[in-house]
């Protein structure tokens, strides 16, 4: 990948940077000049990718270890960067899983964490440090969304919901922050080759999946990067994807219903 180094003196914090796709964006933005804030709870995961992209790409790469299911967390973390004098310059609001139960047999508080991590925490670190990038006149928000934000729903999840409020969300962010010079961009990777089915617990039945239909997350990271910089709103990473979003926009609300009914492969 060659790339200009358009970081140069911006930071970029990255949450989800332990693992997958937001450990790849980590790296795409470090290779682009920028340095890095990096958040997640595995603080020695975190302290490795620091360490490879201090070394690979002479940044300045911070980790900090924080649970998002916390209420209280985007706030403390908005203010331990703040009193660490880092400027943000990009959020890219990453971290993420999926939960492989039934609604009704789900505790709550695995609904009320997922909640947090997925929408309040994105929601409340958007709040904090778009208001700084807006009066600064620069700005860059990624928000991992899904191509499930279009798919036909699966029985009883609330992560299609989740990532169509994410989509919705950054797209509302995007049309008041961008005569600002502040993008805020939906980024929707489909399947991609991560910790993701591991931690959801579903590795055997997605594997059975054909290849074509999976992406690496240094793809999506790439991708996600330019889309972002170029000012894309919304953008879903590679052409299967793109096909199959473009398919499900076009089916009628009864047959993705039907779809939905039907489909029972995890
Ligand atoms: N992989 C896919 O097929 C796929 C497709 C579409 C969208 N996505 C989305 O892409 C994003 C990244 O997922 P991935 O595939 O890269 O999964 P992953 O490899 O499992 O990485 C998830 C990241 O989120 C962090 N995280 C999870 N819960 C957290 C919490 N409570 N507090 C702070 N950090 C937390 C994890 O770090 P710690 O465990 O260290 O906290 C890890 O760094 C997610 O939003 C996911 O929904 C993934």
């Amino acid at each position: 990948m060659s790339i200009s180094p358009e970081g140069k003196n911006k930071t970029a914090l990255i949450t989800g940077a332990s693992a997958g796709i937001g450990k790849a964006l980590a790296e795409v933005f470090a290779e682009n000049g920028f340095n890095v804030v990096l958040v997640a709870r595995r603080l020695e995961k975190l302290q490795e990718v620091a360490a490879t992209l201090e070394r690979r790409y002479s940044v300045t790469a911070t980790c900090i270890s924080a649970d998002l299911a916390k209420a209280t967390a985007p706030k403390k973390l908005y203010e331990e960067i703040t009193a660490k004098n880092i400027v943000i310059d990009v959020l890219v609001n990453n971290a993420g899983y999926a939960i492989n139960e039934a609604f009704t047999e789900t505790s709550w508080k695995q609904h009320q964490d997922f909640i947090n991590v997925m929408m309040l925490s994105l929601t409340q670190l958007c709040y904090l440090f778009s208001k700084d990038m807006k009066s600064r006149g620069y700005g860059r928000i990624i928000n991992v969304s899904s191509v499930a934000a279009f798919a036909p729903e699966w029985g009883g999840s609330l992560y299609g919901a989740v990532k169509s409020y994410v989509k919705h969300f950054s797209e509302a962010l995007d049309l008041e922050l961008k005569p600002h010079n502040v993008y805020c961009m939906a980024l929707c990777p489909g399947f991609t080759f991560s910790e993701f089915h591991d931690v959801m617990g579903v590795r055997g039945a997605v594997s059975k999946l054909p290849k074509w239909m999976w992406m690496d997350a240094r793809t999506v990271a790439e991708q996600g990067y330019k889309a972002v910089m170029r000012g894309e709103v919304t953008y879903i990473t590679g052409v299967v994807n793109k096909t199959m979003v473009t398919a499900f926009e076009l089916l009628p609300r009864k047959v993705k219903y039907l779809i939905s009914e039907k489909q029972n492969f995890l």
